[in-house]
């Protein structure tokens, strides 16, 4: 049965799915991740991928698939993997523009049901993924499932020290409990990025650093790696997080 909090994640995503676009256009990363896939992915990631050409990989939640260009241009075979139909169809448009081959799954990351079992060499996820999922553990499961024996699992979130600030210009004032998971109830417009209440309903789990730790130890995958990275701070995040870490990466090996 679906997911009540997923479902209206993804009513949220299918209508914010436009002007997430717009704004992808407007810088026009996505045009060159096949071409420099550093744009996409931080030397860290780069380095745990290693050789991928011809490799078979699934990104999870794959949003505006910068990730997957990247790994489609480095030669992978890659599975990207939505909830939102909407932005499934904005990255299959881009896709062909850019004329790379990826295959599209519209699937929760909580039920990869549709994904045969031991079928991928390397499992990416991450960069705001988690946060609209109510069930970490059950996710990474599904994730060290489809993965095949000695696969990669390669988590590469948002950090969580940045998620529990107040909107504030000057001076860092905590607006959740670090420990507060949620969910936490939005009233929001189909801009993603628009601070304004709305009328589409969101909900956010802010998931602890040891949180995802335990979620990759529980999924069937050994914890190999762990490092931050990142100190700067983006206009959109709100609040002056500059010099806290902007991602936490986890890898794991599937046993
Ligand atoms: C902020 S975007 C980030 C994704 C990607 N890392 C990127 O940089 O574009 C979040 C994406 O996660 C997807 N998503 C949210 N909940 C999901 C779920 N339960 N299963 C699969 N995808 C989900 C949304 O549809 C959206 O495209």
């Amino acid at each position: 049965m679906a997911d009540h909090f997923h479902e209206a994640n993804r009513r949220r995503w299918d209508a914010g799915s436009a002007s997430w676009a717009t704004r992808a256009d407007a810088r026009g990363t996505w045009k060159k991740c096949h071409l420099n896939p550093a744009l996409a992915l931080h030397s860290a990631e780069l380095k745990w991928l290693g050789d991928i050409a011809d490799k078979r990989v699934a990104v999870l939640g794959s949003g505006d698939n910068q990730v997957v260009f990247a790994l489609s241009g480095l030669g992978a075979k890659v599975t990207s993997v939505d909830i939102s139909e909407r932005q499934i169809e904005v990255a299959r448009g881009r896709a062909e523009a850019l004329g790379l081959k990826v295959e599209f799954v519209q699937a929760d990351v909580a039920d990869l049901s549709s994904l045969g079992g031991a079928t991928f060499d390397v499992v990416y996820t991450g960069g705001h993924v988690a946060v609209w999922v109510s069930d970490l553990r059950r996710y990474y499961e599904e994730a060290a499932r489809i993965l095949k024996p000695d696969g990669l699992l390669i988590v590469s979130e948002y950090h969580p020290f940045r998620r529990v600030w107040k909107h504030s210009a000057g001076s860092l004032e905590l607006g959740f409990n670090y420990f507060d998971r949620g969910p936490h109830r939005f009233e929001v417009a189909p801009d993603v990025l628009c601070a304004a209440p709305g009328e589409l309903e969101q909900f956010e789990f802010h998931w602890t650093v040891a949180d995802y730790i335990s979620a990759i130890l529980s999924s069937g995958c050994r914890l190999i790696h762990a490092e931050e990275f990142g100190d700067t701070g983006e206009w959109w995040e709100g609040a002056p997080v500059a010099g806290l870490p902007a991602s936490l990466l986890l890898v794991g090996r599937r046993c």
